[in-house]
């Protein structure tokens, strides 16, 4: 197969200047007084992706991400090492890169037109379409500057999608908007995979990256630590990385396990309708208050449910812990789910511990609904 990506040995190195002296009368006193110092963002990165892949890239905040999106769209220049493409790129990158301030939204959408190597002609014919897309309306004739970060991002997405790019570069922008623009953009970029694009997808969002992408690499720190299938790209993301991560910023992070999830029955096969409970085995380290939470997930990667961590507070003590889950009625249609597991903090932000499909349960069902839950409908002719 034809690579449309590939990225050879990439290092990204920032210079970070301090100034000891601030005002500008001690700079000019004391030239080249301030000390620098070389930051490095992006140390050893090589993959290539296939024409036709969608690919997600995860990790914490300053892992990188944005940087090596930049770098392969040719924003920001590598240190050393190579990038090759093949194909024509459309790239939304974070809010600020891309569109002149100054200029109209129409300005900008010939600009980044041109940018991609269309001709004003070529641009003209589509302008229209972005225009509808973006819902912009009358605004594309205001200044860019003064659009709301939704707008921005309505019409850097409609711009982006419109061009007819062979790749598509998108780095976590899909998160601003209202959910109505943000369902449209989601129903583009399916139809993008459908139509065998190379799609390069940031984001924080593992659901997101669950539903869309079948690889996922995962960065931290700069170094490429996973890339392969996203279930266990997920797993690397949510089970280590978190660890390791907020473990510098609250000491009550470390060590706090998911050491197993067992029925009493042994097995996590269930008839529709029907209650279920299950025992999560905790080792912490200490003892700690966080809240515990489960997520559902069909094996398309949708997320079915998430409970409500807040409500669901456990106090654990040094060693192990076994917490009871109990599910009254599981209104579920036959099939296959994944069960993730789960504590977080007491404010629900930073995951402690994380077992990612912990358990798969299998559904049983006899009546003739179709989907994913039941809904049982009551008919009434009046
Ligand atoms: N122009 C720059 N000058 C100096 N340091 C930079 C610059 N751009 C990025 N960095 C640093 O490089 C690291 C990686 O930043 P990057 O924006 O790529 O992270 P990210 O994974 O996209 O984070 P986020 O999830 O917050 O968007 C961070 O520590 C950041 O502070
Ligand atoms: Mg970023």
């Amino acid at each position: 197969m034809v690579n449309t990506i590939e990225v050879q040995g990439i290092f990204k190195e920032f210079v970070i200047h301090h100034e000891r002296h601030q005002s500008l009368k001690e700079r000019l006193l004391h030239p080249g007084s301030g000390t620098s110092e070389k930051f490095r963002a992006l140390e050893n990165i090589s993959f290539s992706i296939a024409a036709g892949e969608t690919v997600g890239i995860l990790g914490h905040n300053g892992s990188g991400k944005s940087t090596l999106l930049k770098t392969i769209c040719g924003v920001l220049a590598p240190t050393t090492g190579e990038i090759k493409l093949r194909g024509t790129l459309a790239a939304l990158l974070e809010l600020g890169a891309g569109f002149q301030p100054e200029l109209s939204g129409r300005e900008n959408v010939y600009l980044y037109g041109a940018m991609l190597g269309l001709k004003r002609k070529e641009v003209a014919a589509i302008f229209d379409e972005i225009v509808d897309f973006s819902e912009i309306g009358k605004f594309i004739d205001t200044q860019v500057k003064f659009y709301s970060s939704g707008m921005y991002v309505r019409l850097a997405f409609a711009v982006a999608v419109n061009v007819d790019p062979d790749i598509l570069v998108v780095d976590e922008v899909l998160a601003v908007g209202d959910e109505r623009f943000r369902a449209k953009c989601m129903d583009r970029i399916i139809r993008f995979q459908r139509e065998g694009r190379t799609i390069l997808l940031v984001t924080h969002d593992a659901d997101q990256v669950r539903r869309l992408c079948s690889r996922t690499i995962v960065l931290n720190r700069g170094e490429l630590v996973f890339d392969g299938p996203t279930t266990e790209g997920l797993k690397v993301f949510r089970e280590h990385l978190h660890a390791s991560e907020d473990s510098t910023t609250n000491s009550a992070n470390e060590n706090i396990e998911i050491t197993s999830v067992t029925t009493p029955s042994g097995t996590f096969d269930v008839r529709s309708g029907e209650g279920m409970h299950f025992d999560v085995a905790i080792s912490s380290a200490k003892a700690y208050a966080g809240h515990f939470v489960m997520e559902l997930h069909s094996r398309r990667g949708e997320l079915i449910s998430r409970s409500d961590a807040m409500t669901s507070p456990v106090q654990l003590k040094p060693g192990s812990n076994v917490v009871g889950i109990d599910i009254a009625a599981l209104p579920l249609l036959d099939g296959v789910y994944d069960l993730n597991v789960g504590i977080v903090d007491e404010i629900g932000q930073n995951v402690l511990a994380w077992s990612e499909k912990a358990a798969t349960i299998e559904v049983a069902y006899d009546g003739r609904e179709q989907g994913i839950i039941e809904i049982a409908p009551s008919i009434t002719q009046l």
